[in-house]
């Protein structure tokens, strides 16, 4: 038996090439999903993609930078025109540049600023005027959005990036709000993850060490291990399990919740 029916459902994954968008993609499909793939990454968002396919699934992919509103357009353009339909958005698109407080640099604020916010934004923005009455699919659906542990703790190395995964947090909410009372058909909710070995999740435990803050990745790991209740980190599956329910039916009155998928860590 499944474990979720999103038979019917038509998705698009911001940052779906790899780690965690990757995994939601394949579990969006797993669950009966369409699945459109948006990457930057146009190589590695097409083979994903193509993994999909070979699973029997319908998907596709649209080179999209979530910066830019005109890829937004034609991605969702896209995404009609393939899947036939666009109910779900999953906003994981982000980056993350390490630096203590007092070594922080204008340009890499300016560019998790630009991903994490503008990207985030504009991904609600592009699927409110699609999916609500009217609109080029017009039959409302859900949305996703990707934030942090980090917006929910005080995590040593990530103060910029932490905040803009707060801005991810409040972008949810007042979505929500506004979706719901303006009947758009729109549920929109964020998801804190904990850390996980992706590229991402690696290169910060790499970065922990490279500014002494642990002794080496082992120690950077074990540390945040001993933060966390259930005694692991988390993985790809634990994130797309969650996101996943976010979108099915059994989450129908559910929005503009921020939802901990962190084993504990944050509470
Ligand atoms: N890995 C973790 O420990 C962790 C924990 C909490 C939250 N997150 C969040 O989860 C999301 C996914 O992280 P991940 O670990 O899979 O990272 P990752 O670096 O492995 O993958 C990120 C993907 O986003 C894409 N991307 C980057 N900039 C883009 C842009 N402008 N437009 C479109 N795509 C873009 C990349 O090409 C890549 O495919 C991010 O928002 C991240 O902040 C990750």
């Amino acid at each position: 038996m499944k474990k979720f029916d999103l038979a019917g459902r038509h998705a698009l994954v911001t940052g779906g090439a790899q780690g965690l968008g990757a995994g939601m993609a394949a579990a969006l499909a797993e669950a009966g999903a369409a699945v459109m793939i948006g990457d930057v990454q146009e190589g590695k968002g097409r083979d994903t993609a193509g993994g999909l396919a070979a699973t029997g699934a319908k998907t596709g992919f649209t080179r999209l930078d979530v910066t830019s509103e005109a890829d937004w357009a034609s991605a969702v353009a896209a995404t009609i025109a393939t899947l036939g339909g666009f109910d779900i958005l999953i906003n994981n698109a982000g980056i993350e540049v390490t630096a203590l407080v007092a070594d922080i640099e204008p340009e890499s604020v300016r560019r998790m600023l630009d991903v994490n916010i503008l990207g985030t934004a504009l991904g609600m923005k592009h699927a409110f005027r699609a999916m609500r009455p009217g609109g080029a699919a017009g039959k409302g659906g859900a949305v996703v959005n990707v934030s942090s542990v980090a917006a929910t703790i005080a995590f040593p190395s990530i103060a910029a990036y932490s905040a803009t995964k707060s801005a991810v947090d409040r972008l949810t909410r007042v979505g929500a709000a506004e979706a719901g009372r303006l009947g758009y058909g729109v549920r929109v909710n964020c998801i804190y993850p904990g850390l996980v070995a992706t590229e991402m999740g690696l290169k910060l435990a790499t970065d922990i060490v490279a500014l002494g803050l642990a002794a080496d990745v082992n120690a950077a790991v074990g540390d945040v291990v001993a933060q966390t209740p259930l005694g692991r980190l988390g993985n790809v599956e634990d994130m797309a399990d969650a996101a996943v329910f976010l979108c099915t039916d059994a989450a129908r009155f559910i929005t503009g919740i921020g939802l901990p998928v962190d084993g504990g860590m944050g509470s």
